[in-house]
């Protein structure tokens, strides 16, 4: 009888470290510069990893304004302002450094407030500003339908 408890009381022990160790294993993937790699998604190289990682940034923190959605704020901003010059998807621009990006992020722009590092770390903004400055067709390969700017959802 006592043998039997605990060996349940292990399982449930074991049960809770794995729901404790999947949710940090994913956050310190998207943080990790190069020691750990991410799995990659289908058809992206392994060497890409770094810029999947920023994907998911992007996808969390500023596909909010920054979507091809006819209503996003950001988009809106950006095409007024560029006058149609540049793409207002941010994601579809071809001028961004990763300088331009981890400036803005950090100082904040209009109605866009600067993210802290509890928010976007420090490895995370790396990840999303070479996301963001990577080549247009290494972007275009991660995202679910790559449309021209300008097309609707
Ligand atoms: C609350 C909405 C909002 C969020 C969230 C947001 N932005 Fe913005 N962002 C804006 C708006 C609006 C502008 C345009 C401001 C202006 O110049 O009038 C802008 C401008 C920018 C610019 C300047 C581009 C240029 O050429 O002037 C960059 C770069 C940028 N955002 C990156 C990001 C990134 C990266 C994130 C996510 C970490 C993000 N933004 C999140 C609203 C947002």
């Amino acid at each position: 009888m006592k043998a039997r408890f605990s060996y349940l009381s292990g399982a449930v022990v074991a049960v809770a470290a794995v729901a404790l160790t999947v949710p940090l294993t994913v956050r310190s993937g998207a943080a990790a510069q190069s020691t750990s790699t991410p799995a990659p998604a289908k058809g992206v190289a392994k060497g890409d990893a770094r810029l999947i990682a920023g994907k998911q940034v992007f996808d969390k923190w500023c596909a909010t304004c920054h979507s091809s959605a006819p209503s996003s704020p950001g988009t809106i901003a950006l095409a007024a302002k560029y006058e149609g010059e540049m793409p207002g998807v941010l994601e579809d621009r071809t001028d961004l450094t990763p300088e331009v990006v981890s400036m803005f992020v950090r100082s904040g722009i209009s109605i866009m407030a600067p993210f802290r590092k509890t928010e976007i770390t420090d490895a995370q903004l790396g990840d999303l500003s070479a996301y963001l400055s990577a080549p247009i067709g290494k972007r275009n390969a991660m995202r679910p339908k790559a449309k021209p700017s300008g097309a609707r959802k």
